[in-house]
């Protein structure tokens, strides 16, 4: 009795999330998709064998580019395993890791964004990320030991933990998520393929996603190809761009994301106040000249002595990962030159910067874009073992939108909740909590429905509002 009861609420959570929540998020309406699992091939992908470059692993001396990296380590990718990742892969996509079934990873890091968004701040279950979304390419190889804009947290596998239980990312406690991945027909099978045994743990769960992200290489760019001969297959514009991205900007973007080894692995000594020379993360983050974000002062964060300072990010795929910096301040690469040739501020991390910024010429502006499009590795976007293993909601029946509004949002003593109901049909309002249960349900006829403030404890709410095929999801909240 009390299973059925269970399972009806659950389905009534699936219809009412899943169906539709954000225009980005369209579901369909058909409740077996929620046991279907993904589509896999039966060879499992090969995330393994990645073949390096030869100008990573060991740049030749005369390649005339700055642009070169220092040993890399390449331990990560050849220790991963292809099973593991697989199940990663799936985690990776799978929206039934939130609790409402509504957010996964990718709905903030999308494939074709080489995993950044498209948007200067992500939309989290409850409210905007703080800052813009990153690109996961190349982590598996070039920084392995910082991440986030802050480069607050140190090790990878603690980092993930953070989007899966992250209020409002997915949003999920650990504990539900192991429960809820066991009732599923596909998970206990891909857990045994991956470790051994179907036992699902955080452990195991964050393992794969690892090996998932670790295993995102863009080797197949033209700056790659065009290393083993020489540069001639670059055009004089890309050659200019590159030799103008030598002089300036590899003091601090090296290969991969920066120079690993600090500013003085290409043999560079630069002065750094007392202090911070001694510290082994310093050299990842800089700041580059933007103006001070009032909001955001990045690493200054967890150490006051990195005030504004932030990630230099990997440039691989950078033409993809538009907006730009940790804001997503910039929506183009023209941008971000001609923040580099006009608008540098002034501070006190201005050591690679000429008063005002490079004065680049419009053509020298060009010539570093097209530079920047050679690190794009076209395949990287498409390759289906990074992709999306459940089925596309494209390919799914679409349910219509019902348009209504919330007013205030957040609520005063009442809100009201209207939408238009011109030939008067039943409509049904749902409202559940945060995390996807059911607290109020009404079936009412007319244009409009109120709430009582008395009712609610301060949060976030759903609101969902059904009439005839067309239904809609909007956030409500209590403060
Ligand atoms: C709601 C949007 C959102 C979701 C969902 C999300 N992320 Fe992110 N991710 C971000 C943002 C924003 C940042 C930058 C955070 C910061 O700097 O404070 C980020 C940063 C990262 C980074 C650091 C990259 C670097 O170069 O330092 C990794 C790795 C990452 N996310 C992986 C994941 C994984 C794995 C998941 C799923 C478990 C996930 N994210 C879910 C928005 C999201
Ligand atoms: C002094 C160090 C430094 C120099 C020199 C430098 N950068 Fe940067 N770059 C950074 C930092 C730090 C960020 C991230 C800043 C932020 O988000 O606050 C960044 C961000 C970027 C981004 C945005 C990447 C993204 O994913 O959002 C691009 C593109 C870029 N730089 C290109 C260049 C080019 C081209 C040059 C040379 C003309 C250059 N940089 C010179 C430190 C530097």
């Amino acid at each position: 009795m009390k299973k059925s009861f269970a399972t009806a609420i659950i389905c009534i959570i699936f219809i009412a999330f899943l169906s539709n929540f954000t225009t980005k998020s369209v579901k369909s309406f058909v409740i077996t998709t929620v046991n279907e699992g993904p589509i896999l091939p039966e060879t499992p992908f090969d995330y393994r064998n990645v073949v390096f470059p030869d100008h990573l692993i060991s740049p030749p001396e005369d390649i005339p580019t700055g642009y070169e990296s220092g040993p890399i380590d390449t331990s990560t990718i050849s220790n991963l395993n292809n099973d593991i990742a697989t199940l990663g892969r799936v985690l990776f996509y799978d929206e039934k890791l939130s609790a409402l079934e509504n957010i996964s990873c990718s709905s903030c890091h999308l494939q074709e964004k080489s995993f950044a968004d498209d948007k200067a701040f992500s939309e989290g279950i409850s409210d905007l990320t703080k800052r813009n979304s990153m690109a996961l390419n190349d982590l598996g190889w070039s920084n392995r030991s910082h991440f986030f804009w802050d480069m607050s947290q140190t090790n990878i596998h603690e980092m993930i933990v953070l989007p899966l239980t992250d209020e409002n990312e997915i949003g999920a406690n650990m504990e539900d998520i192991e429960t809820k991945l066991s009732s599923t027909e596909y998970y206990p099978e891909l857990f045994a393929k991956a470790f051994g045994t179907s036992t699902i743990n955080e452990e195991r769960i964050v393992d794969a996603i690892v090996h998932f992200i670790n295993s995102m290489v863009t080797f197949d760019s033209k700056f790659d190809r065009a290393s083993t001969d020489q540069f001639n297959s670059f055009t004089n514009q890309e050659m200019l761009g590159l030799e103008l991205f030598s002089a300036n900007c590899t003091n601090c973007h090296s290969q991969g994301s920066h120079n690993p080894f600090g500013f003085f692995g290409n043999g560079v000594e630069i002065f750094l106040p007392i202090g911070l020379s001694e510290l082994e993360s310093f050299p990842f983050i800089f700041n580059n000249g933007l103006p001070e974000d009032e909001d955001d002062n990045g690493a200054g964060g967890w150490n006051a002595e990195f005030n504004n300072l932030f990630k230099i990010p990997s440039l691989r795929n950078v033409a993809l990962t538009a907006p730009y910096m940790h804001d997503g301040r910039f929506e183009s690469l023209d941008e971000v030159l001609n923040h580099y040739s006009e608008d540098i501020e002034e501070n006190e991390w201005n050591f690679f910067f000429p008063p005002g910024g490079f004065n680049f010429s419009s053509s020298e502006k060009e010539a570093l874009i097209s530079f920047l499009g050679t690190l794009t590795d076209e395949s990287f976007k498409t390759n289906e073992k990074w992709s999306n293993p459940f089925e596309s909601s494209s390919s799914l029946p679409q349910i219509p939108d019902l348009q209504f509004v919330i007013k205030p949002n957040p609520m005063l003593s009442e809100a009201t909740i209207e939408f238009d109901n011109p030939n008067n049909e039943q409509v049904q309002v749902n409202i559940l909590s945060s995390s996807g249960q059911l607290i109020e349900t009404r079936k009412l006829n007319g244009e409009y429905f109120t709430l009582d403030k008395n009712k609610f404890s301060a949060g976030m709410y759903f609101v969902e509002v059904s009439l005839g095929e067309a239904r809609s999801l909007k956030k409500l909240i209590v403060q």
